[in-house]
């Protein structure tokens, strides 16, 4: 019950309800010593009389796109960590028999809502969405939104102190207010049976906890039309055997009209169905044997040094990765905007979703747990029916030791229960080169738990070779799936030459180390996939060197500017080559 109360609290699928979009233009007021709580700032008030004293107003203040981060709209706010008001007004009408459902896809990194004064939700993670049903609370004509966001870093957050990406702010992703029947269509899962071939399983909530309410399913595409009833937790099961049913697969993708239909509620929405299994070392899709042309990206546009948000942006990353030859896609580090998740699944590229569980991670906090706990289940409760996305990763480079093994122990035990149809894997950057065993090997006390492992490792950036390519041996994990899940080194685009030397910096030094790299990988017996780090160079206060890096982490196949570096090229020959 407690599960499915709480994927209760993620509306499936808003983008395909009536709604009035909240994007567009918003007041905003720095609050950089929080005093904002104190002064009301999440009233709109004026002075009435004579003597009433009003410290702050939104006419006159800074004004902010969303979706956006603030740190690229404003000199004053790059670097700004904090907290921002951003205020709005807007025209609605009660409507009864309606609920009325107030939904943020992602606000950076903490925040709280409150609608005509009243607080209605507070939320933790940039990268999750979540909502508040704010019927009670919406006023015929105005509304006044005011929603105070804190980017500030902690101890005990996700990602914690330190991280190697810009620490945005802001209201980064769309804001919607959602219009739905009093008894609506909540929740749905639709997946295939795992191993059953052309068995659909379908899960329906609605939103009253009632037996007997029927339920329709219909997928035109595949003649199914069944109606369903719900059992007293307002859940309707169902599994439909199919004939002709044609499978989404990497880069032959095919999704389905699917309309889920209560007595007074319909949501349609376009769903593929795979399997996606492991066989000894080797990642199965439909049970044919897939490696992963892979390449990881953050949810950045480079170019204008700003968060992707929009359908447009998310052609800028995605179609770029199909540029390259890739068939999957690792969305470093965390869940990325809807929109780079539906345009994988319609190109066909398998997605590795993970959650921002970044290194320096406080694994004996509770706190640290509980929002551990809700990143995933808020990771997987808005993309469960996304076929794309093959992988749930729950981890970053994490240090082993007792408390870490046990949290990454009971998360992925969470993780199985929330979704037993897709593959659990992590990236580790503990295996190293032993030199009295002649070859590469990896201590962990919990990874031989996952489906699939993911290494990280930078031979000939961070570590030197220990000796030529070729010669170097692998014995990590051999009776699992290995995926190379970050390699790579730095580069600025433009600068050539000095192929053996890092310190040069240059594009011939990147291309060598891709080849000697790609050769070494050959080697790995159980290597299921490769994702060189990264897609674009990307913005990070790591990277100071004044010259060299300009905040910008150099380790794009892509420059900021877009701009191929050879080391691109190197990437597209092996992948068009497999
Ligand atoms: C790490 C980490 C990345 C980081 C990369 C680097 O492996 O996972 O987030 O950007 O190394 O050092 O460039």
């Amino acid at each position: 019950m407690k599960l499915i109360f709480l994927l209760l609290s993620l509306l499936v699928n808003p983008y395909g309800r009536e709604a009035l979009s909240l994007n567009g233009n918003w007041s905003a007021i720095l609050d950089p010593s929080d005093v904002g709580e104190g002064k009301r700032l999440y009233t709109d008030a004026r002075p009435a009389g004579r003597d009433d004293f009003v410290e702050y107003s939104y006419d006159g203040a800074l004004s902010l796109d969303v979706p956006g981060d603030w740190n690229h709209q404003d000199p004053q706010l790059r670097w700004y960590e904090g907290t921002v008001w951003y205020a709005r007004h807007f025209q609605a009408e009660r409507r009864a028999g309606h609920r009325r459902i107030l939904y943020f896809a992602g606000v950076s990194q903490r925040c709280d809502v409150y609608l005509n004064g009243d607080r209605v939700a507070v939320h933790e993670g940039s990268f999750t969405p979540f909502q508040a049903d704010v019927t009670d609370r919406l006023a015929d004509g105005d509304n006044f939104l005011a929603v105070r966001v804190d980017n500030r870093r902690r101890p005990d957050a996700i990602p914690a102190l330190r991280f190697d990406w810009w620490n945005y702010g802001g209201i980064t992703r769309d804001v919607l207010l959602l219009d739905v029947p009093e008894r609506h269509i909540a929740d749905y899962f639709f997946r295939l049976a795992p191993g059953v071939p052309d068995r659909i399983l379908a899960e329906i909530t609605l939103s009253v906890a009632e037996a007997g309410q029927p339920v329709t399913v219909s997928i035109p595409g595949l003649k199914v039309r069944q109606t369903l009833m719900t059992d007293a937790d307002g859940v309707a099961r169902g599994s439909f055997r199919l004939k002709g049913l044609r499978r989404w697969q990497p880069l032959r993708p095919f999704l389905y009209a699917v309309t889920v239909s209560s007595g007074t509620d319909t949501v349609t929405e376009r769903i593929g169905f795979r399997d996606i299994a492991v066989d000894g070392t080797k990642i199965l899709v439909n049970g044919e044997p897939t490696f992963l042309k892979c390449i990881s990206f953050h949810e950045e546009i480079p170019m204008e040094q700003r968060r992707a948000c929009s359908p447009e942006d998310a052609e800028v990353l995605v179609g770029a990765a199909v540029g390259l030859g890739c068939n999957a896609i690792r969305l470093a580090h965390y869940p990325q905007n809807e929109y780079i998740v539906r345009l994988a699944e319609e190109k066909g590229l398998l997605v590795w979703e993970e959650i921002p569980l970044w290194q320096g991670i406080d694994f004996t906090s509770e706190e640290t747990w509980h929002k551990a706990e809700t990143y995933l289940r808020e990771m997987i409760g808005r993309d469960r029916n996304r076929c794309a996305i093959g992988f749930w990763s729950i981890s970053n480079e994490t240090r082993p030791g007792p408390e870490r093994d046990a949290f990454l122990t009971r998360l992925l035990a969470l993780g199985r229960s929330l979704d037993g149809s897709r593959l659990f894997t992590s990236a580790f950057d503990v295996a190293y080169y032993r030199p009295e065993a002649d070859e590469f090997r990896m201590e962990d006390g919990f990874a031989g738990q996952l489906d699939v492992i993911g290494i990280n490792k930078y031979m000939g950036w961070y570590a030197p070779w220990p000796k030529p390519a070729a010669e170097l041996r692998w014995n990590v994990f051999p009776d699992k799936p290995l995926v190379i899940s970050e390699f790579g080194c730095e580069a600025r685009a433009g600068v050539y030459g000095d192929a053996d030397t890092a310190s040069s910096w240059s594009e011939d030094y990147q291309a060598a180390l891709y080849r000697d790299n790609l050769v070494m990988f050959g080697n790995i017996p159980n290597l299921a996939g490769v994702s060189p780090w990264v897609l674009y160079d990307f913005l990070s206060p790591f990277r100071q060197h004044p010259v060299n890096q300009g905040f910008f982490n150099r380790k794009g196949v892509l420059s900021d500017r877009g701009e191929r570096k050879k080391a691109w090229y190197v990437m597209n020959e092996y992948y068009n080559e497999r």
